[in-house]
C-alpha cells in the first residue's frame, strides 16, 4: 500500500465522521475546519509507524481520525489567540463567525477527538489515553508559553525551542508513538518513533516560522508576517536579535507592540529587510537540516528492515522541504 492510498483512507476515514447538528452554530464550524483539509500528516504518521509492524492498518484509522480532529480544534483556538485571519486560504473560524462560536466549537472538537479513541482495544485504551492527555496537556502549556514570550523581552533560543517541542512537535511524536503502540510494537522503537517525530515537529515548525516569513501567501495559506506583526519570539527574530547591531536592534524594538493595521505593511518590511540583512533565512534553514538529521538517527534505530522505512522517510523529506 502506498502512501496515496494511505492518504485517501485518511480522507475517506474523515469524510465518515459525525460531529452533530444542532445548534448548527456549534457544528457547522467543525464541518468547514475539517472541509478546509490541511496536510493531514499527523494521521499520516501514525498510519506509516504502524505499517512499519503490520499491513493491516484499519484498528489505527479512528483514533488516527482523532488526532486530526484535535489537531483542528488547537489550530481554530490558536487563531483566536493570534489574530489570524486566514486559515487554509479561507477565512478562520472566529473571522468568519465570531471567537465564542470559534471558542465552543473548538471545545467540542476536543471531547469529539476523545471519543474517536475509544475503539482502541481494551488492553491498550488506558494508555493510549494517557499519552493523548499528556500531549494534549503540554500543546496548552507550549501555547502559554507561545503567548508568554511575545510580552517578553529576553527569551533564549533554548526556551524558545522547549516552547515549540511543546505546542507543535510531541503531537507529531504521539502519532507515530501511537501507530507503533497500537501494532504492539517493542516499546524501544515505539520511543525511537516518539523521539523521531518530537525532532521532525521541532523542523516543522522552524519551518513554519520560516514559511510565517519568506512563503508564498497563495500556497501557505496563512497570513504572511503574521509572525512579525504579532511579536512572536520566532527563531529568526530571536536569532536577528542575537546577531543585530546596535541600531538593527532598537529598530526592531522601536516596532514592537505597533499593532496599527496602518502601520502593518511597513512593520513587516522592516523587520524582513534586517532578516535579510543577516542572512537569518540561510541560517534557520540551517538547523533546520540538523533537526531533520538527528531525528533520522532514531529512525535508524527502529528494528525494522530499511525497506519498511522508506515512506516515512519520503514524508520527512517533503515535511523539510514543504511550501504549504
Ligand atoms: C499548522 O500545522 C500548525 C503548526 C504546528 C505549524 P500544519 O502545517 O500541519 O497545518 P495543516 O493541518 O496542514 O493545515
Ligand atoms: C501553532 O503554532 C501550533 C499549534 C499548536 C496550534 P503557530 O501559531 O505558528 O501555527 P500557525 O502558523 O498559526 O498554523
Ligand atoms: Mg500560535
Ligand atoms: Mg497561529
Ligand atoms: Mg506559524
Amino acid at each position: 500500500m502506498d502512501i496515496s492510498t494511505l492518504s485517501e483512507k485518511i480522507n475517506y476515514t474523515l469524510s465518515t465522521l459525525r460531529y452533530g447538528e444542532n445548534p448548527v452554530e456549534l457544528y457547522e464550524p467543525i464541518r468547514y475546519i475539517m472541509s478546509l483539509g490541511g496536510k493531514r500528516i499527523r494521521p499520516l504518521m501514525a498510519l506509516l509507524a504502524a505499517k512499519l509492524y503490520h499491513d493491516d492498518v484499519e484498528s489505527v484509522l479512528l483514533p488516527a481520525a482523532g488526532i486530526e480532529v484535535f489537531h483542528n480544534f488547537t489550530l481554530m483556538h490558536d487563531d483566536i489567540m493570534d489574530k489570524a485571519p486566514l486559515r487554509r486560504g479561507k477565512q478562520t473560524v472566529h473571522e468568519k463567525w465570531n471567537a465564542n462560536i470559534a471558542i465552543l466549537s473548538g471545545d467540542v472538537m476536543l471531547v469529539r477527538a476523545y471519543q474517536l479513541f475509544l475503539g482502541v482495544e481494551p488492553d491498550k485504551l488506558a494508555k493510549v489515553l494517557e499519552l493523548f492527555s499528556d500531549t494534549a496537556a503540554k500543546v496548552c502549556e507550549g501555547q502559554q508559553l507561545d503567548m508568554n514570550f511575545e510580552q517578553r523581552e529576553q527569551v533564549s533560543i533554548d526556551e524558545y525551542i522547549s516552547m515549540i517541542t511543546l505546542k507543535t512537535a510531541v503531537l507529531l511524536g504521539f502519532s507515530l508513538e501511537l501507530g507503533a503502540v497500537l501494532q504492539n510494537a517493542p516499546d524501544a522503537d515505539a520511543a525511537h518513533l516518539k523521539a523521531f517525530g518530537d525532532s521532525v515537529g521541532i523542523a516543522f515548525q522552524l519551518r513554519d516560522d520560516l514559511l510565517d516569513v519568506y512563503g508564498d501567501q497563495q500556497k501557505f495559506g496563512k497570513q504572511v508576517g503574521g509572525d512579525i506583526l504579532s511579536d512572536k519570539k520566532t527563531f529568526l527574530m530571536l536569532t536577528a536579535l542575537e546577531q543585530a547591531s546596535e541600531e538593527q536592534k532598537q529598530r526592531i524594538i522601536s516596532w514592537r507592540d505597533k499593532t496599527d493595521a496602518s502601520l502593518a505593511d511597513e512593520k513587516v518590511a522592516v523587520v524582513t529587510a534586517i532578516y535579510n540583512k543577516l542572512n537569518i533565512r540561510q541560517q534557520t534553514e540551517q538547523v533546520i537540516e540538523s533537526y531533520f538529521q538527528e531525528a533520522l538517527q532514531h529512525l535508524d534505530a527502529v528494528q525494522v528492515p530499511e525497506s519498511r522505512k522508506a515512506a516515512i522517510r519520503t514524508i520527512a523529506m517533503q515535511l523539510m522541504e514543504r511550501d504549504s
